[in-house]
């Protein structure tokens, strides 16, 4: 088979999201930078962020605070100099997304700051109820507008490329770059880079309910573990409080700032604002897995469906000011939240575990770095303190590239590859195999996996996962990739990382609670799988 330099870059990012993004405004100072998107460029999370992007910016808050609160909401299981690190950044952070143009709410000029969950102070920057698409929309004008970046929708990365892929073989697991499916010609294309910064989101939609867009699949994570990187905390699997209970649409946030501006929560039958049984200092705005846990809790004990979300009690022009889309949006759906209560579920939201980095978001592997949803940096333990995460795509993006520059004399250029080799497969023709086992994963994860957790329901999930395994790499093997099929791999790849992680940890902690083991251990320790 003959050898290739593929389509060769200075650096490779891949996701288009706000860590992606960041990176790649950041490198193109100086290199030239190529963004890959699964889909659309506004695929990802970053354009369905609500609430905001929490940065010390009151004179009455401090640094100190904010610091606290992360740390109380992660369970004590985050690195605190990964903590103090990013939220020093923050105002930087913010100063520049200012620069590039996001129309923050401003009140008599001063940005405007809500309150969230876990939060002791107003801290929360935010654009109305769609901080994220307006934060997207100015990263991508920013990146559309540089000579230097290169973006290119519509391609499923599906491997790294490695030392193994080396014309001569090359055990280390130095990273080149990706190999990635061009979803419009259905090739795959090899990208070589010096430089290769993933970037690819969280793992969501490994549960069949989640906040998070269809293309949450953890191919990040994925990847860079099959290539060899560690990965850590994988069981810490945050599960928002409040996600719309609706038959027709299933997965639209209700914003945390709902209750930060007043929200209540209520059983539908017996009218009682429960909160006060499970956290009767904090409330509503306890952190959000005690949130989560006790709307889960009433549901269970009840019988319910789902729990009352009431912000009516304020002003109808209040609530319409804050909250424009979410306003419109439930309007649409037959309900005014001005008048009444909201329906609404616990749902899987974001991934806390990833790709273990360091502060130079370098991981295990030369040649890869990874920032945003797809690692686990140390900042938000084991429950991420809401609009930190954000915060942590800017902070993390930006260390990528500084540190990709610093040390691009010592990057090599990439070696002769070994190309794609589709000699061996042909196209499947039972598509109906990735939906059932996709429908599969999401339904064992959801019932074995979710919000309480016992070890015998883990040990069902691993079975399963076994069971899944060879059925799934059989069809890799002999099959053309496609997206649908990378994905499937990839979410079971996740799976299997999320109950291997939480079988490890004997004890409850922040988003990891399990019958067998309700104590919290008196030392904090990470889970930390090896390749
Ligand atoms: P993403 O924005 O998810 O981007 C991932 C990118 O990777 C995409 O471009 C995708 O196409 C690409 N990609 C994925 N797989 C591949 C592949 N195989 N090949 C090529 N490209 C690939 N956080 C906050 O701080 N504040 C909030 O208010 C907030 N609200 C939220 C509301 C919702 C509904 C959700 C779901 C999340 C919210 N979050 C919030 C979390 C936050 O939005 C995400 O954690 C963050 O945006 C992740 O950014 P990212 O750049 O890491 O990944
Ligand atoms: C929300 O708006 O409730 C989401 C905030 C977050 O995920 O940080």
């Amino acid at each position: 088979m003959g050898m290739t330099r593929g389509m060769t870059h200075d650096v490779l990012v891949i996701g288009s999201g706000a860590a992606g993004l960041t990176a790649a405004l950041e490198l193109a100072e100086h290199k030239k930078v190529l963004v890959l998107a699964k889909g659309k460029l506004t695929s990802g999370s970053t354009a369905w962020a609500q609430g905001g992007i929490a940065a010390v910016l009151d004179a009455g808050d401090t640094f100190d605070n904010h610091i606290r609160d992360t740390m109380v909401a992660g369970g004590g299981l985050n690195d605190r100099e990964t903590v103090e690190f990013v939220i020093e950044r923050a105002p930087k952070a913010i100063d520049r997304l200012c620069e590039l143009g996001v129309p923050f709410n401003r009140e008599e000029g001063d940005l405007h700051l809500t309150r969230e969950g876990g939060h002791s102070h107003r801290r929360i920057v935010h654009v109305n109820d769609a901080t994220g698409w307006a934060v997207q929309a100015a990263l991508l004008k920013a990146a559309e507008e540089n000579p230097n970046i290169t973006l290119l929708p519509n391609q499923s990365c599906v491997d790294l490329v490695t030392g193994r892929n080396q014309k001569d073989y090359s055990g280390s697991g130095r990273v080149w770059g990706a190999y990635a499916l061009d979803e419009d010609s259905g090739k795959v294309v090899t990208h070589l880079a010096r430089a290769t910064v993933m970037a690819a989101g969280g793992a969501g939609r490994v549960y069949l309910f989640s906040t998070a867009p269809r293309g949450a699949t953890g191919d990040g994570i994925a990847m860079a573990w099959r290539a060899g990187a560690r990965v850590s905390n994988m069981e810490m699997m945050q599960f928002h409080p409040t996600c719309l209970y609706n038959l027709e649409v299933k997965n639209f946030l209700i914003t945390e700032a709902v209750r930060g501006e007043g929200g209540r929560l209520f059983n539908p039958v017996t009218g009682e604002r429960y909160m006060e049984k499970y956290d009767a200092e904090r409330m509503e705005l306890a952190p959000r897995d005690i949130v989560a846990r006790a709307n889960d809790d009433q549901i269970k004990r009840y019988g319910l469906d789902y729990v009352h979300l009431d912000i009516s009690h304020q002003p109808p022009e209040f609530v319409k000011e804050h909250f424009p889309t979410i306003h419109e949006k439930l309007l649409g759906l037959g309900i005014d939240m001005t008048k009444g209560p909201i329906p609404v579920v616990p749902a899987q939201h974001y991934t806390c575990g990833g790709v273990k980095v360091d502060l130079d978001a370098r991981t295990d592997l030369p040649g890869l770095w990874a920032a945003g949803e797809c690692t686990e940096s140390g900042l938000h333990g084991a429950n991420r303190l809401a609009s930190n995460s954000l915060l942590e795509c800017f902070v993390f993006g930006e260390a990528a590239a500084k540190d990709i520059l610093s040390c691009w004399d010592e990057l090599d250029d990439p070696p002769e590859i070994l190309p794609w080799d589709e000699s061996r497969v042909t196209d499947s023709d039972e598509e109906v195999v990735i939906k059932q086992n996709w429908t599969e994963i999401r339904r064992f994860m959801w019932n074995y996996v979710g919000i309480v957790r016992t070890t015998k329901r883990l040990e069902r999930a691993a079975h399963r996962i076994r069971l899944l395994r060879d059925e799934v790499e059989d069809y890799y093997g002999h099959f053309r990739v496609t997206t649908d099929l990378i994905e499937l791999r990839n979410l079971l790849e996740c799976a299997n990382l999320i109950v291997t992680s939480a079988l490890k940890r004997q004890e409850s902690r922040g988003l990891h609670f399990t019958l067998d083991y309700p104590e919290t251990d008196p030392i904090a320790r990470d889970t930390v799988l090896v390749p």
